[in-house]
């Protein structure tokens, strides 16, 4: 048996000499230390030593067993080093190469589309105005006629950051804030951001609405209907079918919402139209005299009107897009078709 380690011990340091990649070492070390291998033969053929032997024997295999162990280990570190240092060596890299250039980014498509809506009413003759989106409940609510247990608070869930202060649920607000910086006449927009504790396929938590605000002598609820039927068809084209269906706001009276035919379904009935067939894309109105009081206009002598739109509703409408949460998901693949 010593003979046979012995043997194992100048072996293995010839046999590691030759091999020259890792599976030349996993055939050294199954011949060694594998089921079958010369040292766990050795192990085996122990049972019919004397104790005394079995120790000593044990002890000596179990010395040359690490160090075999241990210099395949090492063997097959250095067998890495040199097919990384071989592959470096060899690979080259030319710097002349010009280099990857970035796809272009394009616009998101409710940017393009307000855009858009912006550039329709700037052509009608309206100016941009904007306000702040964390808003004081005063301009949000209680200037626009909705005091603090009206109930129509709880048609729009609203973020409240404390008391008096919260995310504005619509752009409503930045007519207030326009009529005590300014005299009338007025003719605004006001694109921008809202937010609202609302999610499903047609609301989100945060959209997009673009408010109009019109004030002067003489201003009629039928011109109300003609600047918004040729927006409308501005934007939409000039077959669109649209709808005035009256309706209820605080701030206006008499008050309308406005549905355009729905385009996903052509009208039959889908799941993004609640299956009407109609989609409401605005709310709007006469503005109310209450409001006119609030920044100090006098009712008897201006009257005006008002409207506010929701951007990812007419965008959903303009593309056939069945989903509103699509928008705000960033996957390239939806974004890439509008660039
Ligand atoms: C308003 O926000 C009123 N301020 C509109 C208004 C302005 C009326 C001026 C009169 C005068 P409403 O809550 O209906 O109204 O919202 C207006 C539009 O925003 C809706 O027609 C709809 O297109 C869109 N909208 C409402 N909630 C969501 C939502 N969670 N996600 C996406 N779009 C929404
Ligand atoms: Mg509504």
């Amino acid at each position: 048996m010593i003979e046979i380690l012995e043997e194992a011990k100048t072996g293995i340091i010839e046999d590691l000499k030759g091999a020259e990649d890792e599976n030349a070492l996993l055939q050294i070390k199954s011949k060694y230390v594998g089921k079958k291998g010369l040292i766990t033969e050795l192990l085996k053929s122990m049972r019919d030593l004397t104790p005394e032997e079995k120790r000593e024997m044990g002890q000596a295999i179990n010395v040359v067993k690490t160090d075999i162990e241990s210099r395949i280990e090492d063997k097959l570190t250095e067998i890495k080093e040199s097919i990384k240092a071989k592959s470096l060596s060899q690979e080259e890299i030319d710097v002349t190469l010009p280099g990857r250039g970035l796809p272009p980014g394009g616009k998101h498509p409710i940017n393009r589309v307000m855009d858009e809506i912006v550039y329709n009413f700037e052509r009608l003759g309206f100016n941009v105005a904007e306000g702040p989106e964390v808003e004081l409940d005063y301009y949000n609510f209680e200037a626009l006629n909705i005091p603090k247990d009206h109930p129509a608070r709880d048609m729009q869930d609203t973020f409240y950051i404390s008391d008096d202060i919260v995310l504005r649920t619509h752009t409503s607000p930045v007519q207030v804030r326009v009529m005590q910086k300014q005299s009338p006449p007025v003719k605004i927009i006001a694109p921008g951001k809202v937010y609202r504790c609302d999610s499903d396929v047609s609301h989100t938590p945060m959209f997009h609405q673009i408010e109009g605000l019109l004030v002067d002598k003489y201003v009629t609820f039928g011109n109300l209907k003609s600047v918004l039927t040729q927006f409308i068809q501005l934007t939409f084209g000039k077959n669109t079918n649209v709808r005035f269906r009256p309706s209820f706001f605080p701030f206006t009276e008499p008050s309308a919402e406005v549905d355009i035919e729905c385009t996903i379904c052509k009208g039959n009935g889908c799941r993004v139209c609640k299956q009407t067939g109609w989609l409401e894309i605005m709310g709007c109105g006469m503005v109310d005299p209450e409001v006119f009081k609030s920044v100090n206009y006098d009712p008897d002598i201006y009257t005006g009107f008002a409207f506010g739109m929701g951007v990812e509703r007419i965008t959903m409408l303009k593309y056939g897009i069945n989903d509103i949460r699509l928008f705000f998901e960033n996957d390239i693949r939806f974004l890439k078709q509008f660039v």
